[in-house]
């Protein structure tokens, strides 16, 4: 049995190393493929494994049908948009991802992100703070609690929408104020932070129409995927409003655009780093590897998101 991790963006050494120890523990052998910089080296690698670990990497069709062998790919950290799912099902693929992993590094992001955008990103002038001011959590799931948590730490007011969490008592109990629908988390939130996975209800949803919802001193973080947010909104919203702030994990297309017209308000990181950190590289990596040998040993498919 071989086990493949392949990475553009490597997972740190440390976390390889532990990898491949639980990998080769379990009496299967190990295969790394890092930094490659084109799809050709990962057909190829993808060849002769059984299972396939990777972070971002786009798992195309191309991709599956090049890993003949393959029966199990896991993507290590939350959103799996990167994997042809429909792909993999009609190959009997089963696809895993790692909820919760690295949840909180990108938690920490966010706030930080909020931080430095209310500092003008650290051009000169008057910056504000975060106590006392209204945080908008769009999606509850594990990255949104944290977020939520931290922006309660900071004495913020936190509101949240989830359209897949009716129950208000899954907010109440962590202090996060149920919005009533998501134009009103918008209309409420001074700062609103997304954490929707991408797909296709998710892209371009957070449009004009929202945005221009938000109160004097607005600020979008987005710690999610570049493509909920639609460009063409945010263009004009930038235009429209010299108050909006948007700082982002994922640059979007504009983004030279938006840094060279709004220094003070717009800030992108120059590669995505929300999980770049050495304990979610740590925790993603191995709960990979030991779902990989779960499945094989005994069958668990508890994180299957292709069921
Ligand atoms: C995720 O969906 O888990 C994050 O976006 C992390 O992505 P990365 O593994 O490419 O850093």
């Amino acid at each position: 049995m071989k086990v493949l991790v392949a990475t553009v963006k490597p997972f740190s050494k440390e976390a390889v190393a532990e990898i491949k120890k639980v990998v080769e523990g379990a009496g299967y052998e190990f295969a790394l493929l890092e930094k490659y910089e084109d799809v050709a080296q990962f057909k190829e690698a993808v060849k002769d494994a059984d299972a396939l670990i990777v972070r971002s990497d786009k798992v195309t069709p191309e991709i599956v049908e090049a890993g003949e062998k393959l029966k199990i790919v896991v993507r290590a950290g939350a959103g799996y948009d990167n994997v042809d799912l429909a792909k993999c099902t009609e190959k009997k693929i089963v696809v895993m991802n790692t909820p919760g992993q690295n949840s909180n590094a990108v938690a920490e992001l966010a706030v930080g992100l909020m931080i430095s955008v209310s500092r003008n990103c650290f051009t000169p002038g008057t910056g504000s703070e975060l106590k006392g001011k209204t945080l908008g959590i769009h999606a509850y799931g594990n990255v949104g609690k944290l977020v939520a948590k931290c922006g309660k730490a900071l004495g913020m007011t936190v509101y949240a929408f989830d359209p897949f969490i009716k129950d208000h008592a899954v907010y109440e109990k962590d202090g996060v104020i149920p919005a009533e629908s998501v134009e009103d988390l918008y209309v409420k939130s001074k700062f609103v932070s997304l954490h929707m996975p991408a797909n296709e209800q998710t892209k371009n949803s957070i449009n004009y129409d929202l945005l221009s919802k938000m109160p004097k001193g607005a600020t979008l973080i987005n710690t999610a995927r570049k493509e909920v947010v639609d460009e063409e909104s945010l263009k004009k919203i930038f235009a429209e409003r010299a108050d909006f702030r948007y700082a982002t994990d994922v640059a979007p297309a504009c983004a030279e655009e938006l840094k060279k017209e709004y220094p003070s308000r717009f800030f992108a990181t120059p590669k995505k780093m929300g999980a770049e950190t050495a304990e979610a590289n740590m925790n993603a990596g191995i709960a990979a590897a030991n779902q990989i040998v779960g499945f094989f040993k005994e069958g668990i498919t508890k994180f299957q998101v292709n069921k």
